[in-house]
């Protein structure tokens, strides 16, 4: 399995390796035997070739043709290997994984640097390569390439690692070295995935705040399609996952392959379509200028990028879902319900209101009670406070905060509390100590925003002053659940430090921040909040054990923003909530039936004053609380699949358990059909060759106040089926208004 990147350190000092007595044909020569490797897994094949000059290329990444011997492989590159494009250069190379300008490539370069203006085109030749677990070793579960290459005249080693997952993932990193004696600036590195030509669309997500995660989809046109994160973190707008496809591919059909950076910082992944014929992906890092100059020795690490193949986009996604849930330390006991206080009392804090609340959450059968911002230094709103992580005197003082700890504690809930430990703001006890702490360019501090400055993590003094205040009150208080917000771009995140843009270590900072937390505080979970869900990423989920989604709770926009986060994440990973009835982000009123099926495909929560809900409105979420805690089992290991029915009025939403025992299923209405009723909805995932009993999901006492005006002969007392007749005749649905939900449950018989 691959590991976090291991921490993408730049100025990691290292012995340069002495091969002057040998040349860099003599060392490939003893040290490469194969120059075609090919790894299998899950139905994916990735052949590499490693040419004997120049960077590998793949050969083929897609479907498994099965296991090639050596032989067939050297035909295979006979056969696949394009003729000259007319007016190109004479010796054409397939394009590699880090495209090089040298040999005719007119795309965007894969390492873009110089040292003093020199060396910018580098030509590097392979100088070793070990593979494990290649074909045809057991060749169902992948394998890794590890190459190192060399350009002694540009002084550079590239170490490359390229891995096919036992889930059928390709993960990608590169190492650059500086051999040289003069400091090499680095402007990009870019790792690259060909795809085929027949691969016509492109698809990736935009958004906002309150709104993340939207898809987009355009022509893979001639031209660069190219998305930049230059927030400093990941991004409400980010792509997540870049994908290019066969023509009108969907959930369910047409081959695609996508690309997903993992990275918290500036990124960027580009579509490249170039004259000659070849389509890529390619992505990588952002940096800014002067960020990583590599001193003699040094060594910069670009950040994974993963690789995703199959037909239709829940394939695409199930291989980023099993990827994850094969992690030794993904999340693993049930994901307890949550209660956050947010939106129940935002900052008024006041012991008596919370504890009323602590008993409302313990009554609907709450099991973590989170107290968000507001609870620490000079924090009465948002304008003060950040950056002083010691209780508030004002509001928690004369032992207060301890009896909330307490009182949650004795209610049987887990305790968890709210930082946000890369902001600071001008008023605050530590901006007044270290206004050199503050990122910054040039003595000139950036434009606030939401009055607050950036702490730059990459000064000891910082990192240790937010370590030290975190670990103590997580240890003191046995808090056993943090969320790690952030609510600002960084704009003008220069290091006082150095002097220079700063990103690039930050970013670095933040992951040993959070490993650093996490050792120190065995079982602590993390969710990454920012903005909402501004930071979702492959590498912030290394460290952390769920993200909040978005600061939007309103279930209708919440199903667009899980049905897409859903493209990277399981829903297990996925913070959902129920808000109360009238949405605070969007004013939207929706019924408890249908935010709480909602909050169901994800790991639930309740951000609600419950205290202010009616007996029945309490009744009715403890039913719903007691349901999911019946099917998180389920709904946390099981596989994704997503439909647009109806044109894309009517949306699906399924979670089937792996042995295909067990589903349940989500069908809502987005916008009112033009015809009615809609037609029979096909149940996917499910097993022909079994029978299977289908009811009406939810809680029994509340199937009725779902808004349907008018229900299908078998809702009431459910109806017995062959899969073969869910997957492929289909059953009716009720007729329902728009943001309603139905909820389908169904059991193979034994
Ligand atoms: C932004 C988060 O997304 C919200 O849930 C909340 O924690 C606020 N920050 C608190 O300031």
């Amino acid at each position: 399995m691959t590991q976090p990147a291991d921490p993408l350190v730049e100025g990691e000092a290292e012995s340069i390796p002495d091969r002057a007595t040998q040349s860099i044909a003599e060392q490939a020569a003893q040290s490469i035997p194969d120059r075609h490797v090919q790894l299998r897994a899950a139905g994916v094949s990735l052949i590499v070739h490693i040419p004997e000059v120049g960077l590998p290329a793949f050969m083929h990444w897609g479907s498994d043709p099965g296991p090639l011997d050596r032989q067939q492989l050297e035909q295979l590159a006979l056969a696949e290997g394009a003729p000259p494009a007319a007016n190109g250069v004479d010796e054409p190379r397939a394009v590699s994984i880090m495209p090089e300008p040298w040999t005719g490539w007119t795309g965007a370069p894969g390492l873009d640097g110089h040292r003093a203006w020199r060396g910018w085109s580098p030509r590097f030749t392979v100088t070793s390569a070990t593979s494990v677990n290649p074909v045809p070793g057991d060749g169902a579960r992948g394998g890794t390439l590890e190459l190192e290459a060399r350009d002694d005249v540009a002084e550079l080693q590239l170490d490359l690692h390229i891995e096919l997952t036992p889930t059928g993932l390709v993960v990608m990193q590169a190492h650059v070295t500086n051999l040289g004696a003069d400091p090499y600036t680095l402007g990009s590195v870019s790792l690259g995935l060909p795809v085929p030509t027949r691969a016509d669309e492109l698809l990736d997500l935009a958004g906002r705040w309150a709104k993340e995660r939207v898809p987009q989809r355009r022509p893979f046109a001639v031209g660069t399609h190219l998305r930049e994160g230059r927030r400093g973190r990941t991004g409400s707008d980010a792509a997540t996952v870049l994908v290019a496809g066969e023509q009108s591919f969907g959930f369910d059909r047409g081959e695609a392959w996508g690309m997903h950076v993992a990275f918290s910082g500036n990124h960027q992944v580009r579509a490249e379509r170039v004259a000659s014929g070849e389509r890529i992906l390619l992505g990588g890092e952002l940096l800014l200028p002067g960020e990583v100059e590599l001193a003699r020795g040094e060594r910069y690490s670009t950040p994974r990028v993963f690789g995703t193949h199959g037909v239709g986009l829940d394939a695409l996604a199930g291989r980023f879902h099993d990827h994850l849930r094969s992690r030794p330390h993904h999340p693993g006991r049930d994901r307890p319900v949550v209660m956050n206080v947010w939106e129940a009392v935002y900052f008024t804090h006041d012991l008596d209101r919370i504890t009323a609340l602590a008993d409302a959450a313990a009554q609907v059968g709450v099991e973590r009670f989170v107290l968000d911002d507001g609870w620490f230094g000079g924090r009465r709103d948002d304008t003060a406070g950040l950056g002083d992580w010691t209780i508030s005197d004002v509001v928690w003082g004369d032992g207060r905060f301890r009896r909330l700890v307490d009182h949650v504690a004795a209610l049987g809930m887990e305790f968890g509390l709210w930082f946000e430990p890369e902001m600071v703001n001008e008023d605050s006890d530590l901006a007044r100590a270290h206004p050199e702490w503050l990122m910054q360019v040039d003595g000139r501090l950036p434009v606030e925003s939401r009055f607050q400055q950036v702490l730059d993590l990459s000064h000891p003094g910082a990192f240790e002053h937010v370590r030290s205040q975190i670990v103590a009150l997580v240890r003191d208080y046995d808090i056993g659940f943090i969320k790690w917000d952030h609510n600002r771009d960084l704009v003008d995140a220069g290091s006082t430090r150095t002097g220079r843009a700063g990103v690039h270590e930050q970013t670095l900072a933040v992951y040993r921040l959070l490993d650093e937390i996490k050792r120190q505080c065995p079982g602590l979970e993390i969710e990454s909040c920012s903005s909402g869900g501004s930071r979702v990423d492959l590498e912030i989920l290394e460290r952390t054990d769920r993200v909040w989604a978005s600061d939007t709770i309103d279930a209708h926009e919440r199903q667009q923003i899980q049905r897409w986060t859903a493209q990277l994440l399981p829903p297990e990973l996925v913070g959902s909530h129920v808000g109360s009835q009238r949405s605070h982000t969007t004013g939207r009123m929706l019924d408890l039936s249908f935010r709480a099926a909602t909050a169901l495909f994800g790991h639930f929560g309740i951000e609600w004053d419950l205290t202010a809900a009616t007996d029945a409105e309490r009744a009715e979420l403890a039913a719903w609380v007691r349901y999911y805690k019946q099917l998180r089992g389920l709904l946390h290991t099981g596989t994704v699949v997503r439909r647009d029915l109806e044109g894309g009025d009517l949306w699906l939403n399924g979670v089937i358990s792996t042995d295909r025992a067990e589903a349940l299923y989500l069908v809502t209405v987005r916008e009112r059909h033009i015809t009615w009723p809609v037609g029979r909805v096909l149940l996917p995932g499910l097993d022909p060759d079994r029978s299977y009993r289908v009811t009406a999901g939810g809680p029994s006492a509340f199937r009725a106040a779902s808004n349907h005006w008018a229900d299908p002969a078998w809702w009431r007392d459910g109806v017995t089926l062959p899969g073969s007749v869910l997957v492929g005749v289909g059953i009716a649905i009720p007729a329902q208004d728009p943001d309603h939900a139905a909820l389908i449950h169904v059991a193979a018989l034994r």
